[in-house]
């Protein structure tokens, strides 16, 4: 079976690229700003996120990536955030991080050991308000040189601390140069979902404004199959692959992929189709696969896109087999 491939070309989007880009002028201005990007898995989301990274530092802002993983016992508190921040911990005598009071350093040892002058760490010396603060000052060192962007991908994965943090850091920035964006899944975030109130409490304090990624339209589809195929989509399949797979380009992907480019009889295509509009309506789904063991199975550590290079369909195309998207050049050719 062939495998999946992904449009080299990135399809539509201008509204969001031109939101996001406008939150990176505003930021540039001096002004803070927080962008929640939602949508369904596969709507987009970390795509979308790759394109605008470029434009970013292409418009001379610093852009810093964390990603959060499923959330299992034992995770690093913090860790999208740490991750995000590593590039800036460079050689002591070099980078933001030199130009802070030995106190802050000191409470940023908690998160990078690295950072500590003499001996070991004490874990519990500092508090948790003095780590955020540490961290709140080296955003703003390296906002009053450039302006930052902080990207935090799939938050609803997120653990309590990274999550505090980041309302920390939305909350304390207003006049730095400091550009948030957090993607998350919608069809995660249920009312219960503890993502849910950290969204409602940052929209209602009009610090951060919504961004949702939406479904393809047809023309937008066709796009993608032109992309993926290097040439038109017969108009009958691309319609479709539209159709049943309700405008996410994931799951285009993955019927496109097993129907081997519009080789496979109806019949098959039918059962294939069948089976992802299970997947992408939850009112149908299995009671296992809605079970929370499965939705938060640990994200397996093998390099992102890397589901790309198995066969498509293999295991049913589920949320969990999506992978953050680094980098979307990365595509593969069956
Ligand atoms: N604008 C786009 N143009 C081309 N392909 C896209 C676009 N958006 C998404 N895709 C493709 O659809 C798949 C799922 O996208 P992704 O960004 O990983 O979704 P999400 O992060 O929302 O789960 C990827 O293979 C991606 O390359
Ligand atoms: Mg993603």
């Amino acid at each position: 079976m062939p495998s999946r491939v992904s449009s080299p070309r990135f399809v539509g989007r201008a509204a969001e690229l031109a939101t996001l880009d406008a939150a990176v002028a505003r930021t540039a201005a001096g002004q803070s700003a927080a962008v929640l990007l939602a949508g369904d898995a596969g709507i987009g989301k970390s795509r979308l996120v790759a394109e605008f990274e470029r434009r970013a530092q292409d418009a001379g802002a610093e852009v810093l990536v964390g990603e959060c993983v499923e959330l299992t016992e034992g995770e690093l508190p913090y860790g999208p955030i740490v991750a995000a921040l590593r590039p800036l911990i460079g050689p002591a005598d070099d980078g933001p991080i030199a130009a802070l009071h030995p106190a802050v350093r000191g409470a940023l040892a908690r998160l990078w050991p690295e950072l500590a002058d003499s001996g070991g760490v004490e874990q519990d010396e500092f508090a948790r308000g003095q780590l955020f603060e540490a961290v709140h000052r080296v955003l703003a060192v390296l906002a009053a040189e450039r302006p930052v962007v902080l990207i935090i991908e799939d938050l609803h994965w997120a653990d309590r601390s990274t999550r505090d943090l980041l309302a920390f850091l939305i909350r304390n920035a207003p006049h730095e140069r400091v550009l948030f964006v957090a993607s998350y899944r919608t069809d995660e975030v249920n009312r219960r979902h503890p993502l849910h109130q950290f969204i409602s409490e940052l929209e209602r304090s009009g610090r951060a404004e919504r961004l949702t990624v939406p479904a393809f339209d047809l023309f937008e589809r066709r796009e993608q199959l032109t992309g993926i195929l290097g040439e038109e989509p017969d108009p009958r399949l691309a319609r479709r692959l539209h159709e049943r797979s309700e405008g996410n380009p994931f799951f285009a992907e993955e019927l496109l992929a097993a129907a081997d480019a519009g080789m496979l009889p109806d019949s098959l295509l039918d059962a294939l189709l069948a089976r992802v509009e299970r997947l992408t309506d939850p009112a149908r789904r299995s009671p296992s696969s809605a079970s929370p063991t499965l939705a938060r199975r640990r994200a397996s550590p093998t390099p992102s896109g890397s589901s790309r290079s198995q066969p498509a369909l293999r295991t049913a195309p589920g949320r969990n087999d999506l992978r953050p998207i680094r980098d979307p050049r990365r595509v593969v050719r069956s």
